[in-house]
């Protein structure tokens, strides 16, 4: 496994292997303080593409000036350690500068879909993630890349920059890895103290319940809201953001469930840490967008 930090070294990398080997590139961007949820984004990306590439870059430009951008957890070697583990061939590591050269003026900006969810919680958020992921998308040209289901938005977002922009890598969405409590696997679980980590379970524990209230019929979003915020309610140490549900493909507000799948969907305060867990309901009857 190679580490490399400037981009026009990734660049020529890419291309040789793309040109001169003509192997498929599986491409796996991530912020780091990799967990098993990244890992299994890893593996999937080696079983389906000859070589594999991961990125690790805190991207400044998707934090808000009151978010975690400084604390956020970095170890490299560590990271790294896992990387090679699952068969990772580059890791691509750059400084902010590589990224974002001096005077760097042009972002892109995903219109509507971007508006609502983590999106109206967090301004500005997705501008930076899809200008970073367009960016590096330019960087690896990868034939695959791959995104988690855990951040259920951003995959949408994401995916529909791909197709706006005529980007020609294809976009693999791959499910939520769970801690056993239920807990969605994230960097940011590590700022949790050990009561708010049990706490945390109730997140996907209340989305569980709804759940089971589809599958017994219930079809109405705002008595699926309710069950959520019911449960979490019991919860002293949690404080909700919002719970939604939205077309799981257009993310359109849905009243009713109808035969599409739909996006039920939560932020949460576990004390200081914003945790994010999502489950999309009706997903068998017809293959969710995203869960391609
Ligand atoms: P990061 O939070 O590090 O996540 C990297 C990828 O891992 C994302 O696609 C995310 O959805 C996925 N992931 C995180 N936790 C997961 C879990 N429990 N199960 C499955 N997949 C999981 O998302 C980002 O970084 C950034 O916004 C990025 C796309 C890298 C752009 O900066």
């Amino acid at each position: 496994m190679e580490i490399i930090h400037g981009r026009r070294q990734m660049i020529s990398v890419a291309r040789a292997l793309r040109s001169e080997e003509s192997r498929t590139i599986g491409f796996v961007p991530t912020m780091g303080a990799l967990h098993e949820g990244h890992l299994s984004l890893m593996r999937n990306a080696r079983e389906r593409s000859d070589v594999v590439v991961a990125s690790v870059f805190v991207n400044p430009t998707q934090f808000g000036p009151r978010e975690d951008f400084k604390a956020y957890p970095r170890d490299l070697a560590r990271d790294s350690e896992m990387l090679a583990t699952c068969g990772v061939d580059y890791v691509f590591a750059p400084d902010v500068e590589e990224i974002y050269p001096p005077g760097f003026s042009t972002y892109i900006t995903v219109e509507g879909l971007t508006d609502r969810l983590e999106g109206a919680s967090r301004p500005g958020h997705f501008r930076g993630v899809t200008t970073v992921v367009g960016i590096l998308l330019n960087i690896v040209q990868p034939d695959f890349a791959f995104f988690g289901q855990k951040d259920a938005q951003q995959a949408i977002v994401i995916k529909h920059m791909v197709r706006d922009l005529a980007f020609t890598t294809e976009v693999v969405i791959a499910p939520i890895v769970r801690e056993e409590t239920g807990l969605a696997m994230s960097s940011r679980n590590s700022y949790l103290s050990p009561d708010e980590r049990r706490a945390a379970a109730v997140l996907s524990r209340a989305l569980s319940q709804a759940n089971v209230a589809f599958e017994a019929g219930e079809r109405n979003a705002a008595r699926l809201i309710e069950i959520v915020r019911i449960a979490i309610e019991k919860e002293p140490l949690a404080r909700i953001d919002y719970v939604s549900v939205n077309n799981a493909e257009s993310l359109e507000t849905l009243e009713q469930l109808n035969e599409e799948p739909a996006l039920l969907s939560l932020a949460a305060f576990m004390g200081k840490t914003r945790l994010i867990d999502n489950v999309v309901l009706g997903k068998s009857s017809k293959g969710a967008g995203v869960n391609a």
